[in-house]
């Protein structure tokens, strides 16, 4: 299957609100980390609560099996924001990638204007971008695809060629989010939103330019449905919520994403 442009597949495990404590963090990072040590063609970026990123990362010494991501980051550098992280911040504690435009956070006010202010701030100050596009529902005239495409559009903008390499486009149809593996979008569908999400990309850019994006999947994505979506989706990864606090489960879908 497709992978990024470093050559590996990625999976990102958005921990979102979750969990309650830091010592239950641990416990899943502990866990966590044995497998990621078995890891060889695939990339594993955390992206926790900020509250507890440092610490868990401070954990982890040196290694740099596990990565570390934001789940967000405030479009000013600088200036009395109550309540927001600066990409310095992010930058400071060594983390190198941030989650921008998720879905839970479009639903709160930030539109395709606020997304592409912070993408371009990523790729300014050089990390990596998770941009998070997906529609909330599909009718049968297809107009999700124009959504899609003027979502992609819309939050690119302004963004330079030089650092698509440093672009990782998620797309997580909002319908497939948080439910079970039964319901999240068949290998097929996901192959489909890949190709359609390149050629998006290659009409935006240049075609050798778009090839640097990597395009993961998410919603719903369980141990149940990761090795047919894996197999036959055509993707550089996932990005997982509910099933990355299960670290059991968590480590499985690794070993299996890391043998595909
Ligand atoms: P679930 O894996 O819980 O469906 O969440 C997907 C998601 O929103 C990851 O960002």
């Amino acid at each position: 299957m497709a992978k990024d442009s470093q050559n590996k597949k990625i999976v990102v495990a958005n921990w979102k609100m979750s969990p309650e404590t830091i010592d239950e963090a641990f416990e899943i990072l502990k866990k966590v980390k044995e497998t990621a040590k078995t890891l060889k063609n695939t990339k594993l970026v955390i992206c926790p609560p900020s509250l507890y990123a440092n610490e868990l990362k401070e954990s982890l010494g040196k290694s740099k099996k596990i990565l570390f991501g934001a789940q967000n980051v405030f479009y000013e550098e600088k200036g009395a924001h109550t309540g927001e992280i600066s990409i310095d911040m992010i930058k400071n504690l060594g983390m190198g990638y941030v989650i921008v435009g998720h879905s839970e956070r479009r639903i709160l006010g930030e539109d395709d204007n606020i997304v592409s202010k912070k993408i371009n701030l990523v790729l300014n100050s050089k990390l990596n971008a998770i941009l998070c596009i997906g529609e909330k529902e599909r009718s049968e005239e297809g107009d999700f695809l124009l959504f899609i495409s003027e979502q992609i559009k819309n939050s690119l903008h302004g963004v330079e060629k030089k650092y698509l390499k440093n672009l990782i486009i998620a797309y997580e149809p909002i319908w497939a989010i948080g439910k079970t593996a039964e319901d999240a979008m068949d290998s097929r569908g996901v192959h489909q939103m890949h190709l359609f999400i390149k050629k998006v990309l290659k009409d935006l850019f240049d075609e050798k330019s778009s090839e640097k994006v990597a395009i993961i999947y998410g919603g719903s994505v369980e141990l149940e449905n990761t090795e047919e979506l894996i197999e036959n989706g055509n993707i550089n990864g996932f990005l997982i919520g509910h099933e990355s606090l299960n670290a059991d489960k968590f480590c499985k879908i690794l070993k299996i994403v890391d043998k595909s």
